[in-house]
């Protein structure tokens, strides 16, 4: 297959959509993040532009909450990401609620919802990225299978799509990691010989 360049576009899509929750001047408000990483197992990112109205309530408090919203919650979740917090209120449109920090509001109608503590704040110019230490995870009974394990396809999280500003749900599992690959390990792979497809 032929490559092109494509410029310096990021690939790095789909993420997660998520709804992040921060106290400014005492009242809770949420913004919708798309910009979101994991950096080791309860160490996550989120990264905002500078000109957001929720930057200076987790910067006061230290504190921020990363809040997972379901497909059927699409329409509030785009809600956040277009109206600012400045002007409107948007945590009357949701359920709130605080956990051990006391300071990250998080969202009651989210399945799952992590409160962190600020760690690291990184200054890339036009953007703040908080890097938060979670402090606690919240998940709704009904999205741990056999009430332990989360169950992504219950979570049924809302991905986003830089190309065209487009949301997509969770497609089906295809293989287990650390599992489905181990296969090829007892094959004659050299580094020329392209791995074959699955289906092979
Ligand atoms: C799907 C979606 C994803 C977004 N992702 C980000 C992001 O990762 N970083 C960012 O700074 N703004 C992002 N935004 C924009 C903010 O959510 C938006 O400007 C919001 O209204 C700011 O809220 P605030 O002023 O109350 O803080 C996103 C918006 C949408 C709709």
């Amino acid at each position: 297959m032929r490559k092109i360049e494509v410029d310096t576009r990021n690939f790095m899509y789909p993420t997660l959509t998520t709804l992040v929750g921060a106290n400014v001047s005492g009242k809770p408000n949420y913004i919708t993040i798309a910009h979101v990483g994991i950096l080791k197992y309860a160490t996550v990112s989120v990264s905002l532009n500078k000109i957001h109205y929720t930057n200076a309530g987790i910067k006061e408090n230290g504190t921020f909450s990363v809040n997972i919203p379901s497909v059927p919650m699409i329409q509030v979740t785009d809600y956040c990401g277009l109206v600012s917090g400045q002007e409107v209120d948007k945590s009357a449109l949701l359920k709130n609620f605080y956990g051990q920090l006391k300071t990250a509001p998080m969202i009651e109608e989210c399945p799952a919802n992590m409160e962190c503590k600020v760690i690291q704040i990184l200054d890339l110019g036009t953007h703040e990225v908080f890097i938060g230490e979670i402090a606690a995870t919240y998940c709704n009974e009904d999205c741990l299978t056999g009430g332990k394990g989360e169950d992504l396809l219950k979570v049924n999280p809302i991905l986003f799509s830089m190309s065209g500003a487009r949301y997509f749900a969770v497609g089906q599992e295809i293989g287990r990691a650390w599992n489905i690959g181990k296969v090829l390990k007892s094959k004659e792979v050299t580094f020329h010989t392209p791995p074959p497809l699955a289906q092979e």
